[in-house]
């Protein structure tokens, strides 16, 4: 039975947040995982990641097992009653040396999709998330048309040996959030901090995307191909300071710029050239919108920080205020920007060890998920991030964990978190009864 129709949860803080009333999900809604090659196989592959943890840099990623113990993992979250599988491939296990393919790390990746669905989970491939392989550093990246043929050739050889096993894929994670972090802000590699190259590597993954959708729907029109954006909810520290507000407005239209490009085909980047610029095949490049959420972004005097929007907000282990808000304003967004395009959140969750936390958290997404929905946004479902706790980039293994199941970094053997048993209950009843929010 579905009682509440107030808020119960015993924290003040989080009464504004969490939902009052039931939430009913139907039967086809998609549950599913999100999780990324790097982040949760490690292990010493070829790729600019592993050479800066080398250095010191980055904190060292042993991985969560996930690349020799994928089999138990889908069978435990697939009990959990999830049906959807994110994972992505490690480009630099797959093609060690430019042109040659390791036929071994494919027949794993052929083994872990079938295996997924031998336990009733859709993989979803992803081809690439953040880290590039060591030879592609040395060749100048993916700002060289090289590069970028290179990044083609290997989508396309990837889709084809995948072939009859994965038919769900993503071209890339977060094109925007790797333009400006590798590019922009030089906090991942390869470190730049040029604007107008930024910009220029906006064109290249829009691109990259555009000739990848393309590459996949030829190896076979029925693959079902999705871009994956983090909807970042810009807001100017100061909305009465006219020129903070015009910064945000410009740095909010780069960076959601793909919606702009995938609707008409061009993008409007701030700066030279004013003109819209064409992005050859990138209208309507996409069956899926795959939208990731986390957090409001405030920018302005002070720098770049997490939206609040009460003093006692809620702040998670990487130190950001809760804010599902942006989360309604953004699917509704993007069934604005792209009508007729099914959505999907393809990444949601908290970093966190508190297990009331994440619950709410998710809880109070899930609220904002169903507003934006009744408001018109077509959501089809819901990816967690993450299954098993992983590597979470710069801060490595900490107190930053995603996971709604633990491990054991001795043995490997995993354990589902309170929020997992919650969420689990959430799929079975269909429903998410407020009562059960603590
Ligand atoms: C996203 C990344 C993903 C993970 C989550 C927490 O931006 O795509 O790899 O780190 O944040």
């Amino acid at each position: 039975m579905l009682r509440a129709e107030a808020s119960l949860t015993s924290d003040p803080a989080w009464q504004p947040l969490v939902p009052t009333g039931p939430i009913r999900f139907s039967e086809d809604f998609a549950w599913g995982v999100g999780a990324s090659a790097f982040q949760a196989e490690g292990g010493d592959v070829p790729n600019d990641w592993n050479d800066q943890i080398r250095t010191g840099r980055f904190p060292p990623n042993p991985g969560n097992g996930f690349f020799e113990l994928a089999e138990q993992d889908f069978a435990l979250v697939a009990s959990l009653g999830f049906r959807h599988y994110r994972l992505s491939l490690e480009w630099s296990r797959v093609e060690p040396e430019r042109g040659r393919f390791d036929e071994a790390a494919l027949d794993r990746y052929r083994a872990i999709c079938d295996a997924a669905r031998a336990a009733g989970l859709t993989p979803w491939v992803n081809l690439f998330h953040f880290t590039h392989p060591r030879w592609l550093v040395a060749r100048g990246g993916l700002g060289t048309p090289e590069g970028q043929d290179d990044f083609v050739r290997y989508a396309e050889h990837a889709g084809r040996a995948l072939q009859g096993h994965a038919d769900h894929f993503h071209s890339q994670n977060e094109s925007m959030v790797y333009v400006f972090g590798a590019y922009l802000t030089g906090q991942m590699p390869p470190f730049g901090s040029d604007g107008e190259h930024a910009q220029a590597m906006t064109r290249v993954v829009l691109s990259l995307h555009a000739r990848s959708y393309a590459v996949l729907k030829e190896i076979d029109p029925r693959n079902r191909v999705a871009t994956i954006e983090v909807y970042l909810d810009f807001h100017p520290e100061d909305p009465e300071d006219a020129p903070n507000v015009a910064s945000v407005r410009s740095l909010d239209g780069w960076y959601n710029c793909i919606l702009e490009g995938l609707a008409t085909g061009h993008v409007t980047l701030p700066g030279a050239p004013e003109e819209p610029v064409a992005i050859p095949g990138l209208r309507g490049a996409l069956d899926l919108y795959g939208f990731n959420y986390y957090n409001g972004t405030r920018v302005g005097r002070s720098g770049v920080a997490s939206v609040a929007e009460r003093p006692d907000t809620p702040v998670d282990a990487m130190g950001r205020h809760v804010h599902p808000r942006g989360m309604e304003t953004g699917l509704l967004r993007v069934a604005e920007a792209l009508p007729g395009v099914p959505i999907l959140v393809t990444e949601n969750g908290c970093p966190t060890t508190d297990e009331d936390f994440r619950i709410r958290y998710v809880a109070s997404h899930l609220a904002a998920l169903d507003r934006a929905r009744r408001a018109g946004a077509d959501v089809r479902g819901y990816f967690h991030w993450t299954a098993v706790d992983n590597y979470e980039w710069a801060e490595g293994f900490s107190d930053a964990r995603f996971g709604l199941v633990g491990f054991d970094p001795a043995t490997r053997e995993r354990h589902v978190k309170r929020s997992g048993l919650w969420l689990r209950d959430v799929i079975a009843k269909g429903a998410l009864d407020p009562a059960t929010v603590p």
